[in-house]
């Protein structure tokens, strides 16, 4: 399918830690959907050997690159790198897709489309139009929940602050600066967003369906919703008290 071309050159980043049964069909899906864009795997040594199939379909195709890691140190510093890696070598828009299907490449045009007039387009599952297919109703609820709660405590106007399947400007990495991002989880989502919004840039949410993988399993973690719970409390607070800080300089000026 045709992207809007004035956007420059696209990368599609896919983060993955034990995927193997999963690394070849995205690939093949994004490079058929949208045969254009070029694809990163950001690998951290998967013990299942999915860096090595990696490797495979890169040397068969030069529009497949592939990052090794160390070891597993999480979504964030996995996401980090690729970005720096995509700005080292030009490229004007960095996706972010999951590996496991749950981002269907299918969409990514609608989605890029929708960057044509703003800096960050989120695919939501939490808006009028998104749907999710398979999800444990679990799974379903803790979503909702986070970004529910994510939304009052931060007071941004976002249904789906958590989700994954993105598109930046590389401009927009720029703004944000990456530099002080220290987010490891999941919550490397809502992260990036609240800086995004607090620079004044406009971000945007596009409906998608959300495909539960078949095939391996979620890394999601107490870790990781502990680290989420957290930290959206403590930049809620931070905020609010700045805000307090503000209101009484400026009463003490009057
Ligand atoms: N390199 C690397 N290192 N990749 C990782 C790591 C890590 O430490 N942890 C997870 N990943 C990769 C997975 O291999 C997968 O490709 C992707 O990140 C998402 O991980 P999943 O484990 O499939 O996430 P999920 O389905 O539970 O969570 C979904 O919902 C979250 C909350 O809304 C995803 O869409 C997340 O992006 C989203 O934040
Ligand atoms: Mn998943």
């Amino acid at each position: 399918m045709e992207i809007p071309a004035d956007l420059g050159r696209v990368l599609v980043i896919i983060p993955t830690y034990n995927e193997r049964d999963n690394i070849e069909r995205i690939a093949a899906r994004v490079r058929e959907a949208v045969p254009s864009v070029d694809l990163l795997v950001v690998d951290d040594a998967s013990p299942d050997g999915t860096g090595e199939v990696a490797d495979a379909m890169a040397a068969d195709d030069e529009q497949i690159k592939v990052l090794h890691r160390a070891g597993k140190d999480g979504l964030g510093p996995a996401y980090i790198a690729g970005f720096r890696w995509a700005a080292e070598r030009g490229y004007d828009v960095m996706v972010e897709m999951d590996a496991d299907g749950s981002h269907q490449p299918e969409e990514l045009p609608r989605l890029l489309t929708a960057l044509q007039d703003a800096d960050l387009v989120i695919g939501a599952r939490w808006v009028p139009g998104g749907k999710v297919r398979n999800w444990p109703k679990r799974r379903e609820a803790l979503s909702r929940g986070a970004n529910t709660y994510a939304r009052l405590m931060l007071g941004i106007p976002l249904h789906d602050s958590t989700g994954g399947y993105r598109a930046f400007r590389a401009a927009t990495l720029d703004k944000i600066g990456l530099d002080g991002v220290d987010s490891r989880g999941y919550c490397f989502q809502i992260d990036l967003a609240l800086r995004a919004l607090r620079r004044g840039l406009l971000v945007v949410e596009v409906p998608i369906t959300f495909v539960e993988r078949v095939h391996g399993t979620s890394k999601m973690s107490r870790d990781v919703m502990m680290e989420a719970a957290v930290r959206i409390t403590q930049w809620g607070m931070a905020a609010r008290v700045r805000r307090a800080r503000a209101r009484r300089l400026e009463r003490a000026r009057r």
